[in-house]
C-alpha cells in the first residue's frame, strides 16, 4: 500500500510528468559528461528540456560530487521536486574490484559473494549510487556467450544461492540503511540461452525447461527481497521478454508476489520494433507498459506516445499510475524524499574506495574463486627457497588489465608479477614475451611472436609460469566468440616453453571456459585464474605458493571442444546414452568424448580427500544422507562436499543429476568429519506436464562427492 505522500503525488502529477518518471536517461541528457561507455546505440531520442526535467532516474553517473550537483539541479527543476534515482552497473565491485561473478560462483561460498556485494555497496553508495543493476541471475551453458562471466554458472541451485547472497550483500536488511543500495535481478528471463552463444540472439526455451533450470535463480533473488527486476533483450516464447505478460504479470507478479519495480534493459522497448513485434514506437510503449515494465531505459517511447495511448484508450491511467507508484515507492523505500543524496559523500567515497579493509576482502574472495585444474606435483612453489628462478611469460604475466568486464581499467591493480614478488621475496624473476594481448573488439587477434626470445630468456629457470588467456574486453556484453582456443602465438609459447624441460604452470585468465584441452599435455599444472579483480596478482600468488590452499570448484563445465557445446552436468538422459546401446547407435560424437573436459563441481586442492561410508536413510522428514570425508594428506585444506539427487522415473523426465546442497569443511591433516544433508520432499518437487510444482514418490539416487563426476551413490525409495 503506497503512502499518503505517494497517493498525493499521483493525484497532482501531470501525465507528462508521470511518463517522465517512467523514463531513465544517461547523465549526458542532464548536461553531465559521460563517465562511462553507453552499452547501446545513443539514439537521437528527440527530447525537450521540459521532458528531461521530469525524468525519474539516471544510469551510470559516478562520483559523489557529480551526483550531488546533478540531484540538486534536477530537484530544483522537477515540477514536484521529486528526486532522481541514481542507478548503475556495479557488477563485481566498484573501485575495489572483486572476481567476475562466474569466478565467484566457483568459490561455492555464498558468504564470499555477499561480502563482495557489501563492499561494492559501501563504495558505490558513497559515490551517490542508490541501486545497482546486479546481480545477473541468468543461467549459462554456452561459453561462447561473452556474458557467461556475469553469471554464477550453469546450475540452478548454486546460482540461486549466489544470487540471494548478492542481494543480501547489496541491500542488507534495508537498502535505505547507510552503505546499502537496492539490487536489481536481471535479465528476466532466459537471456543466458542466446542461440549459438551470440549475444542478443533469439532464445527458445520450453516452459518446463524454463521453470526447471532458468527461473530458480531469479526467483531466489526476488525472495531475498531484490527491489527491481530488469527485462532481457531476447524473446521468450516468440514475444520480446519485456513485453511478455506470462513472464511479468503471471510469473513475476502473480506467482512470486513481486511488488517492486521493473525496468527495461537498454533501449529494449525500442527493440520490440526491430524484433517485428511492435509496428512502431507507440505500439512498443503500449506493449511494454501493459506487460508491466515501469521504467523505459534509454529510449523515449513512453514520453512520446504515452499520452496519446491513454487518450485513445489503449492504455489506462491505472496502468500508468501502477508503474509510477512502483517507482515512487522505491524512492520512498530508499529514503530519497527525506535525503535525496542518500550516502553520497565525497570524503567518505575517497576514504572507502580501495581502502585496505576492502582490498583484503577482495583478496580473500579472489583466492577462493581460483580453480586448480591440474597439478603434477609442481605446485605449490617453495616461496622460501633462496634464489629460486621463476620464469614469467605470456600476456598476463605483468599486465594490470586483468579486472574483467564491467570494471574499467581500475586503479591499484596487483599484477601477477607484483603478487609473486611480494609473496616470494627470495626468488629471482625472469620475464619474456609479456606484451599485452590486444582485443578482438579492436581487430587484434594475437600477440606478436616473441616465443624464441622468451625461451632464450627463460631457459635457466627452475619453473616457468605461462600467463595466457583472452583480453577482458573480449568478455562480457557483446563479446561472443566461436573459437575458444588460446590465440596461436600463446599456444606456441606454451608448447615451446615446455620443450625447455622445466615444469610449466599455465595460468588461464579468461571470462569464460576456454578450450584448453590441446594445452594440457604441455602444462604440468593448470590454474583457472579468471579475472579476479584488484587483488588478482596477490590472490594468485597466495595460491601458487600455497599460502592459500585452492578450494574453488567449477561453477560451469569446461568443454573439450567448441563443437561439444552446450555441455553441462545436469542434463536429461537420452534414450540411447553412451554405453547402453549396441554398436554404433548410441548418443555420442565420433571424434570427442561425451563428457566435458572438466565437469561442474571439479577442482583440485593441495590436500587429498577420501569419501567413505555414504548412507541415505528415509525418515519422516524425507531423506537424511551422510558421508565421511577424510583428509588423507599432510596439508590442511577446504573441501566442498556436494550432494546431488536423481529422480529415477517421473511423470516428466528428470535431470540425471541435480545439485541439492553443498557444504564447505576445513579438514586438518588426516582429520575425518561426517557431513550430512537433509533432503525434504519439498526439495524434490518439480514442474510436471501441467506445470504444477509437485513431489512424486518413488526411487531416488542420492549422490555425495567431490564433483558432479565423482560421487558415492545410495538408492532410496521415498513415499508420499
Ligand atoms: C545493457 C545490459 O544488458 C544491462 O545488463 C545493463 O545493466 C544495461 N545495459 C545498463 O548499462
Amino acid at each position: 500500500m503506497a503512502s499518503q505522500r505517494i497517493e498525493e503525488l499521483l493525484r497532482s502529477m501531470s501525465l507528462e510528468e508521470k511518463l517522465g518518471e517512467m523514463t531513465q536517461l544517461a547523465p549526458f541528457f542532464f548536461g553531465v559528461d559521460e563517465s562511462m561507455d553507453l552499452t547501446g546505440p545513443m539514439a537521437e531520442l528527440g527530447l525537450s528540456p521540459e521532458d528531461i526535467k521530469c525524468v525519474g532516474s539516471t544510469l551510470n553517473s559516478f562520483g559523489a560530487e557529480q551526483n550531488i550537483a546533478l540531484q540538486k539541479k534536477h530537484m530544483a527543476e522537477q515540477p514536484h521536486g521529486i528526486p532522481l534515482l541514481f542507478m548503475a552497473d556495479v557488477i563485481h565491485g566498484y573501485r575495489t574490484v572483486f572476481p567476475i561473478p562466474l569466478a565467484m560462483g566457483c568459490s561455492f561460498h555464498p558468504a564470499a559473494c555477499e561480502k563482495a556485494a557489501e563492499v561494492a555497496a559501501k563504495e558505490s553508495s558513497a559515490s551517490g549510487i542508490q541501486l545497482t543493476f546486479a546481480p545477473m541471475a541468468d543461467l549459462v551453458r554456452d561459453p561462447r556467450w561473452g556474458r557467461v562471466m556475469e553469471s554464477p554458472g550453469e546450475d540452478p541451485y548454486l546460482n540461486a544461492r549466489m544470487t540471494e547472497a548478492a542481494v543480501k550483500g547489496f541491500q542488507g536488511e534495508d537498502p535505505k540503511a547507510p552503505g546499502r543500495i537496492a539490487a536489481c535481478i536481471k535479465h528476466f528471463a532466459g537471456y543466458g540461452a542466446a542461440e549459438g552463444g551470440r549475444d542478443y540472439n533469439t532464445v527458445d526455451i520450453s516452459a518446463g525447461t524454463l521453470r526447471e533450470y532458468y527461473l530458480p535463480a531469479y526467483h531466489a533473488g526476488i525472495d531475498a527481497g531484490a527491489k527491481m527486476v530488469m527485462t532481457s533483450f531476447n524473446i521468450m516464447d516468440r514475444i520480446p521478454a519485456g513485453a511478455n505478460e506470462m513472464l511479468f504479470d503471471q510469473i513475476l507478479r502473480k506467482e512470486w508476489g513481486f511488488t517492486g519495480t521493473v525496468i527495461s534493459d537498454f533501449a529494449a522497448a525500442n527493440e520490440t520494433i526491430v524484433h517485428g513485434y511492435a509496428k512502431d514506437g507507440a505500439e512498443a510503449a503500449q506493449r511494454y507498459i501493459h506487460a508491466g515494465c515501469d521504467i523505459e531505459m534509454m529510449s523515449s517511447h513512453y514520453i512520446h506516445y504515452g499520452k496519446e495511448l491513454v487518450e485513445q484508450g489503449k492504455l489506462t491511467m491505472e496502468e500508468i499510475d501502477r508503474s509510477v507508484r512502483h517507482i515512487l515507492e522505491l524512492k520512498e523505500e530508499l529514503g530519497l524524499f527525506e535525503n535525496p543524496f542518500k550516502d553520497a559523500d565525497a570524503e567518505r567515497e575517497k576514504a572507502l574506495c580501495l581502502c585496505p579493509e576492502h582490498r583484503e576482502a577482495a583478496r580473500q574472495v579472489a583466492r577462493e574463486s581460483v580453480v586448480l585444474l591440474k597439478n603434477e606435483q609442481v605446485l605449490p612453489l617453495d616461496a622460501n627457497r633462496e634464489g629460486l628462478k621463476v620464469g614469467l611469460a605470456g600476456p598476463f604475466a605483468v599486465s594490470k588489465n586483468i579486472l574483467g568486464g564491467w570494471a574499467g581499467t581500475g586503479t591499484g591493480v596487483a599484477s601477477l608479477e607484483a603478487g609473486l614478488r611480494e609473496m616470494m621475496p627470495k626468488a629471482e624473476f625472469v620475464t619474456g614475451m609479456t606484451e599485452e594481448l590486444g582485443a578482438m573488439q579492436d581487430g587484434i587477434f594475437d600477440v606478436e611472436d616473441h616465443v624464441a626470445e622468451a625461451c632464450e630468456a627463460l631457459k635457466e629457470c627452475d619453473v616457468i609460469i605461462a600467463a595466457v588467456g583472452e583480453n577482458p574486453a573480449d568478455t562480457g556484453e557483446a563479446a561472443s566468440r566461436t573459437c575458444l582456443r588460446l590465440s596461436p602465438n600463446q599456444e606456441k609459447l606454451v608448447y615451446e616453453l615446455k620443450k625447455l624441460g622445466k615444469p610449466v604452470v599455465m595460468l588461464v585468465f579468461s571470462g569464460r571456459p576456454l578450450e584448453i584441452r590441446p594445452m594440457l599435455p604441455y602444462a604440468d599444472a593448470v590454474v583457472q585464474a579468471w579475472f579476479l579483480g584488484t587483488e588478482a596478482g596477490t590472490a594468485l600468488a597466495d595460491i601458487l605458493t600455497g599460502a592459500y590452499n585452492p578450494s574453488g570448484r567449477l561453477s560451469i563445465s569446461f568443454p573439450q571442444t567448441v563443437g561439444q557445446i552446450p555441455v553441462y552436468y545436469n542434463h536429461y538422459n537420452t534414450g540411447r546414452p553412451l554405453g547402453s546401446a549396441e554398436g554404433r547407435y548410441a548418443s555420442r560424437y565420433l571424434d570427442c568424448p561425451n563428457e566435458p573436459l572438466f565437469p561442474f563441481g571439479y577442482g583440485l586442492s593441495y590436500s587429498e580427500f577420501r569419501y567413505s561410508d555414504m548412507r541415505a536413510v528415509v525418515d519422516d522428514e524425507g531423506i537424511l544422507a551422510s558421508v565421511q570425508v577424510e583428509n588423507i594428506s599432510d596439508v590442511v585444506g577446504v573441501e566442498t562436499v556436494q550432494c546431488y539427487t536423481h529422480d529415477l522415473a517421473g511423470s516428466v523426465v528428470r535431470p540425471l543429476m541435480e545439485l541439492k546442497g553443498f557444504e564447505q569443511i576445513e579438514l586438518a591433516a588426516h582429520e575425518k568429519k561426517e557431513v550430512s544433508f537433509r533432503i525434504t520432499r519439498d526439495m524434490l518437487r518439480f514442474h510436471n506436464d501441467r506445470l504444477e510444482f509437485v513431489f512424486e514418490p518413488g526411487e531416488f539416487d542420492i549422490m555425495i562427492g567431490h564433483s558432479s563426476a565423482d560421487v558415492l551413490t545410495q538408492r532410496v525409495t521415498l513415499g508420499e
